[in-house]
Formats: structure tokens, C-alpha cells, sequence
């Protein structure tokens, strides 16, 4: 479903206290992966340059993770920078890294202080010096906090990370620690860069493109998707509490029936 079907979505005049009220606090997603795109069609809409954008996504990705804290959500796991996106200009590369490092630096203390656990998933060790250094920093900081986990995908993709993990049980089964009849999902699951995080409940996508783009292969398989035509600088907590609701309307039967 998009925003554009929800009922809710077409009053305009509806307040935020009320999106909380008809928010059921028991039946909050427990993960929650978001692909933050549509930075630089955004800025592209509004003449500015696509770095704009990209700047204006940090402000959306700032008021997010806010709201998860509030909600008390147990991880968030967000799209910032894939595999293929090295494929970008080198300038692009170098505006979205910066802005990951300025991230880190301004919101750490804020973070810390709200109890939230910063950790990565991807190839981190292949990003600048500085984004590493950044990084290592937000972590080592907030490794004991035991609030929202802040999960940054950066230079992720689904089909490396199952590669990475079919390598790592093939070692596995040389050295002769692992049987190949042994494996099982969760020995699967086990080996990804997810470790034993949840499966994420709600994949919300904005910009209006329909695809997963190398996200999570492994992880979505029964995970709710919530896409809309919103450009990421302009998720705000309204949109992102519509989600909310609407991911609480969902049947979900994981193949089997429903349940009265
Ligand atoms: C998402 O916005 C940011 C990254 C991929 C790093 P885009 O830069 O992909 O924005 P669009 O999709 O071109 O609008
Ligand atoms: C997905 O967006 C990656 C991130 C948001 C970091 P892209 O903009 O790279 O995806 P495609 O190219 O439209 O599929
Ligand atoms: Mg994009």
C-alpha cells in the first residue's frame, strides 16, 4: 500500500497526536529497514544540486531515527550507500561520504545520549579513511547502549553479503567444523552481516521506485513493504507514523492462515 491509499493520508489537517493515538504502541514493528532514496530527484525537482539533497536526507534520516527512539524500536536499519553505488561520479561519492562523516560527529552525543547503539552492516573497511575513523568512533561509543540500534548499510549489497556467507560455511565445511547436511536457514542467517538481528517487520521505500535494489535479499523474505512516491528529503514523522499504522493493519500469514 502507498501513502496515497490510506485514508488517514487525505486529511491534511490531522496533528501528529493523533497519528499517536491511532498508533497501537504493543504492535510496533521490532525492525525496520528503510532504503532512503530519491535525494537527488528531490533537489533535481527544485533546480538545486543533487548534494542539496543528499543533505536534505540526513535532516529526514535525523528526525527517523528521533521518532524510533521515542517509540522505543529495536533496530533501524538504513540504505545509505550500496555496492553499486560506487558507480556514481566520484564528486557524488565524496559529497555522500562527507555528509556520513559530519553525520556521525554532529549526532553522536545526541545519540549516546538517547541510548542508541550504532553498528554497520557492509564492507565498511573499503570506505575513506575518515568515514572508517567516524564510524569506529560512533561504535566504540555507543557499543554498550541498549536502546534503538542504529544499523547503517553502507557499501552493502544483499548478493555480496550472501556470497561473503556462503564463503564463510564453505570454510567452514573444509576445516571440518561444519557438516553440510547441518545447514540449515539458520546456519544461513547465522553467516550474514545481520547476524542474529531479526528479520526486518517493515520495509518502507520512498521515491516512487518499486524495487529492493540489492537490500536485505535474504532478510525481507516475509517482511511488510510500505512504498511510497515521497522523495526521502520530505519523509517527515507524519509519513513515517502513516507507515506505522499502516503496517499495523496488515494480516501477515507467513504462508500459513490467518488467525482470529
Ligand atoms: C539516495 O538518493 C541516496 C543514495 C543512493 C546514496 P539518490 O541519490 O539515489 O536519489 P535519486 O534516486 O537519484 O533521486
Ligand atoms: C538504493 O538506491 C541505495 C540507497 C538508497 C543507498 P539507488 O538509487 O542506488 O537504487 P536504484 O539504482 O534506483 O535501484
Ligand atoms: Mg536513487
Amino acid at each position: 500500500m502507498s501513502t496515497s491509499d490510506n485514508p488517514l493520508f487525505k486529511s491534511e489537517n490531522i496533528n501528529e497526536d493523533e497519528l499517536k493515538r491511532a498508533l497501537n504502541c504493543s504492535k510496533l514493528p521490532c525492525h525496520i529497514a528503510i532504503i532512503m532514496d530519491g535525494n537527488g530527484r528531490w533537489a533535481v525537482n527544485k533546480n538545486m544540486p543533487r548534494a542539496e539533497g543528499h543533505r536534505a536526507g540526513v535532516e529526514s534520516l535525523r528526525k527517523v531515527v528521533e521518532l524510533c527512539v521515542e517509540l522505543k524500536i529495536n533496530i533501524l536499519t538504513v540504505y545509505a550507500f550500496s555496492t553499486e553505488n560506487w558507480k556514481r561520479p566520484q564528486e557524488e561519492i565524496n559529497i555522500l561520504m562527507k555528509l556520513l562523516v559530519e553525520y556521525l560527529y554532529s549526532e553522536i552525543n545526541n545519540l549516546h545520549k538517547n541510548g542508541v547503539r550504532v553498528s554497520t552492516i557492509g564492507n565498511t573497511w573499503v570506505l575513506p579513511q575518515s568515514a572508517q575513523e567516524a564510524l569506529k568512533m560512533a561504535m566504540t561509543k555507543t557499543c554498550n547502549n541498549n536502546g534503538l540500534t542504529l544499523n547503517l548499510a553502507l557499501n552493502y549489497g544483499g548478493r555480496m553479503e550472501l556470497v561473503d556467507g556462503i564463503k564463510d560455511i564453505a570454510r567452514e565445511v573444509f576445516e571440518g567444523k561444519l557438516s553440510p547436511e547441518d545447514i540449515d536457514e539458520n546456519t544461513v542467517s547465522g553467516h550474514l552481516y545481520t547476524g542474529d538481528y531479526p528479520d526486518p517487520d517493515l520495509l518502507i521505500r520512498p521515491s516512487g521506485d518499486f524495487r529492493v535494489s540489492n537490500f536485505l535479499l535474504w532478510q525481507l523474505a516475509y517482511t511488510e513493504f510500505w512504498l511510497t512516491t515521497i522523495m526521502w528529503p520530505d519523509f517527515d514523522r507524519h509519513t513515517f507514523l502513516y507507515a506505522l499504522i499502516d503496517f499495523q493493519n496488515r494480516k501477515r500469514r507467513f504462508g500459513g492462515l490467518e488467525h482470529s
